[in-house]
């Protein structure tokens, strides 16, 4: 299993491209499900998840093959409805399979995903809106077993703001019959960007960027080729790796729009921030002034950089709080950022972070993928050297953080250990 060995105390400085967005390609993936024939998405990120989620399509009988960052999904011949716990365990974005299934094929078996490094994480939103749209749905042996003749449109109400379910249903509403109205839907950039993909392929999508959609069902849909949106999670953290290390770096291939949230609170941090079409430019000459976040759904601040706002503010010159309002015990990276020396308390779904102290370097265990993030951050200001041990939580989600940091300038190596 890969470790990373990080020495502290350089400052980033330089260009680096940031990536297609995991979440986006997880969620265009399950798409080529709806229609047959073949696919090409570019832009599409190196990374596990897409790995993994390729493996579960060619369980399915579809043919994926990475080229670079070009994806080719055949989608031809589908030979199984269902996706197996097996691979369903190591990503909970299978569940997306679910929608695409049913819709086209009247039939589907999903293992339920279970829980994850930080909570129960439900998959309630998802079935209800299915069972909305006629799908009959059972439990059985761990699996989500769903059922119908034939989709119908319906009006569902998410009572929470669901990605995951916001995709599953919108998908499977593509090819029920007659209209769909779905309310306070997911708007995060993925999901948006998924309803453009369904629109080019053939489906009626009404309101898309908003959270009230309305889809028109139509008959059948067809493969198209499409490009994956850049990562904005990804982005936002080399914003904060270039802001901890007082760094000045360039960031190509970002959509600036998606990370508005964020390069505000960096800005009222003390960076200086210069965006020119798609790229940010990041400055920061001083010790960082302490912001307090809290996560929302889009286009607030998103959880999923929670943890590595943490690491930026153990930099600060004083304290500062993160409320989590999203996954509320989402802090697994806190017990081993205390073993790099950091002081963050926490009380229910909020951390206390007093700033100011120095780092020093440690051996540290990731938990999941931005942890992982977090913990590398923290360990790119430690004094001396830090071992990041189970990196492949970041193989998930990161595309060559590695290379990418060390073209910045950052001391880091890959090494293969033996330590789990
Ligand atoms: C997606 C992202 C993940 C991100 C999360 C929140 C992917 C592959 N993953 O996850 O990186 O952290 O959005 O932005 O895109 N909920 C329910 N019932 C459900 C579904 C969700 O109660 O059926 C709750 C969750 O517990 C959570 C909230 O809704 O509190 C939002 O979760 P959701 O948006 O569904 O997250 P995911 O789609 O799993």
């Amino acid at each position: 299993m890969d470790k990373l060995v990080i020495e502290g105390g350089k400052r980033l400085h330089g260009r680096v491209t940031i990536s297609g967005a995991k979440n986006a390609s997880l969620a265009m993936m399950p798409a080529a499900l709806l229609a047959s024939g073949v696919y090409h998405f570019s832009n599409t990120p190196n990374l596990r998840d897409v790995y993994t989620m390729s493996r579960l399509l060619g369980s399915m009988g579809l043919f994926c093959e990475l080229n670079g960052n070009d994806l080719l999904i055949d989608a031809n011949n589908i030979t199984s409805l269902e996706a197996p716990y097996e691979l369903v365990k190591k990503m909970r974005a299978s569940f997306y399979v679910l929608g695409p299934l049913i819709a086209r094929f009247g039939e589907a078996r999903v293992s339920l995903p279970g829980g994850c490094a930080w909570g129960p994480r439900p998959v309630d939103l998802h079935l209800k809106g299915l069972e909305k749209l006629g799908a009959e749905i059972t439990l059985e042996a761990g699996y989500v077993h769903a059922k119908c003749q034939k989709l119908k449109g319906a009006k569902f109400h998410f009572d929470i703001s669901s990605v995951g379910a916001t995709g599953n249903v919108l998908m499977a509403a593509t090819l029920a019959k007659g209209t769909t109205l779905l309310s306070n839907a997911a708007i995060e950039p993925e999901i948006t960007s998924l309803a453009r993909m369904l629109v080019k392929m053939g489906a009626k999508i009404d309101g898309i960027g908003t959270s009230q959609l309305e889809i028109e069902g139509v008959d059948t849909l067809n493969a198209v080729d499409f490009e994956t949106i850049p990562d904005r999670i990804e982005a936002a953290t080399f914003l904060i790796a270039g802001a901890m290390t007082k760094g000045k770096i360039i960031l190509e291939n970002t959509n600036p729009y998606h990370l508005t949230s964020v390069l505000e609170k960096l800005e009222e941090s003390g960076c200086k921030i210069d965006v020119t079409g798609e790229s940010i430019l990041l400055e920061m000459e001083d010790i960082p002034k302490p912001v307090d976040i809290t996560t929302s759904i889009y286009p607030g601040i998103p959880t999923d950089i929670q943890a590595q706002w943490m690491a930026y503010m153990l930099k600060a010159d004083g304290t500062s709080k993160i409320t989590e309002n999203i996954y509320t015990d989402r802090f697994k990276h806190v017990p081993e950022l205390l073993r790099l020396g950091a002081d963050v308390q926490i009380a229910d779904n909020v951390a206390i972070i007093k700033g100011g102290k120095q780092l020093s370097g440690a051996t540290v265990m990731s938990s999941d993928l931005r942890a992982s993030a977090s913990l590398i951050l923290a360990a790119l200001v430690a004094d001396g050297s830090s071992e990041v041990l189970r990196i492949y939580h970041l193989d998930r989600g990161y595309e060559a953080i590695e290379k990418k940091l060390i073209g910045l300038g950052a001391i880091v190596k890959r090494v293969k250990s033996e330590l789990i």
